[in-house]
């Protein structure tokens, strides 16, 4: 059976971004009768970054959490903790000694990364997207549900396994990014980004934002048309407004913008009522989940078992393909 494989960091709470660029998509996906499918907590991925020890603790229970909440069901795909599994960082080491260091440093992540952590270039930023290679191959997955800014890594972890397969013979799968059609979510103060964590609190809606603070947020999201082009802010919201309001509303507001008799405060106002609303279940079902550490180390431990079992296999085989047994 085809695989499906993904994984996300813990490194801040779940954003509209994340969740309309990939998360939604996991959720919607889980019910494919024609692939298997592997979601993880990529906490490995995350030992790059700035978050101290405890932190990192933190924010992995929670995104465990955000993620049942939205509704990603444990009984339907494997759900687990990178570290939990043996192999992924074994299957990085050998993916390290196939692949150019060119092809690493050419990486925008890496780029955008060193840049924005100078004082912590550490190696694994730039092998980074070597252990995602791993985490995808290690279950021979063929789809990788996510944003638009890691299709990248996705078509790099392609070229890892036509390396690894001229080496050693045809073994590995041909890998595809697969988007949603919100690939890029912008960035509420700065349009031209993506909404992203990295650029502070005020950039991005978090989903369990409550109403208040998801006003206050968009109250100051930028509108403003630069050089009398259309305005990439407004863009965005309306965009939200699609995807979180009904019909008739996004369509009174996509007239209202044409006509120029457009109000942004309305349209704040509004996007902020539906995007709370959309949302009010999934608080109160993460509320619940943060209550019960049991019951979440239960479901990892339990994901973690069924994961390692297709780690060990590939694993196996890998070792001997590549003449180590
Ligand atoms: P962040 O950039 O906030 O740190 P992550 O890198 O943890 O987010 O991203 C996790 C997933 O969410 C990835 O699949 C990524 O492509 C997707 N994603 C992140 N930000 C966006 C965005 N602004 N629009 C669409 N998808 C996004
Ligand atoms: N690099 C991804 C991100 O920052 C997270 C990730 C790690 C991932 N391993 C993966 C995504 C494997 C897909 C498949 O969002």
């Amino acid at each position: 059976m085809k695989r499906i494989v993904s994984g996300i960091q813990p490194t801040g709470n779940l954003h509209l971004g994340n969740y309309l660029g990939a998360v939604k998509n996991w959720v919607d996906l889980q019910n494919s009768k024609d692939y298997e499918i592997y979601f993880f907590i990529a906490d490995l991925h995350s030992l790059t970054g700035k978050l101290e020890a405890s932190k990192l603790k933190e924010q992995t229970k929670i995104l465990i959490a955000e993620l049942l909440a939205l509704g990603i069901d444990h009984k339907k795909v494997v759900f687990f903790r990178q570290s939990d599994v043996v192999g992924h960082t074994d299957l990085a080491w050998i993916f390290d000694c196939v692949t150019p260091v060119s092809e690493l440093y050419r990486m925008t992540q890496f780029k955008d990364k060193s840049g924005n952590q100078p004082k912590n270039i550490n190696s694994g930023l730039l092998t980074y997207p070597i252990l995602q290679a791993a985490d995808i191959l290690l279950y021979q997955g063929e789809l990788v549900p996510v944003g638009e800014d890691q299709v990248q890594h996705v078509e790099l972890t392609r070229d890892i396994a036509r390396w690894f397969n001229n080496k050693y013979g045809q073994y590995f799968v041909e890998t595809k990014a697969k988007l949603t059609h919100i690939p890029r979510v912008k960035s509420l103060l700065a349009p031209d980004k993506k909404m992203s964590k990295s650029l502070g609190e005020g950039h991005v809606i978090d989903l369990a934002d409550e109403p208040e603070v998801i006003l206050k947020k968009l109250n100051k999201a930028v509108t403003a048309t630069e050089g009398g082009g259309e305005s990439m802010g407004v863009a965005n919201l309306l965009l939200l407004l699609k995807e979180f309001a009904d019909k008739k509303t996004y369509e009174s507001f996509v007239r209202a913008e044409k006509d120029k008799t457009i109000r942004y405060g309305d349209l704040k106002k509004v996007l902020a009522e539906n995007i709370a609303e959309h949302f009010k279940e999934f608080r109160k079902k993460r509320a619940e989940y943060l209550k019960n550490s049991v019951k979440l180390e239960k479901i990892m431990a339990d994901g973690a078992k069924k994961a390692q079992k297709q780690a060990e296999k590939t694993m196996a085989e890998v070792r001997k393909l590549v003449g180590l047994r």
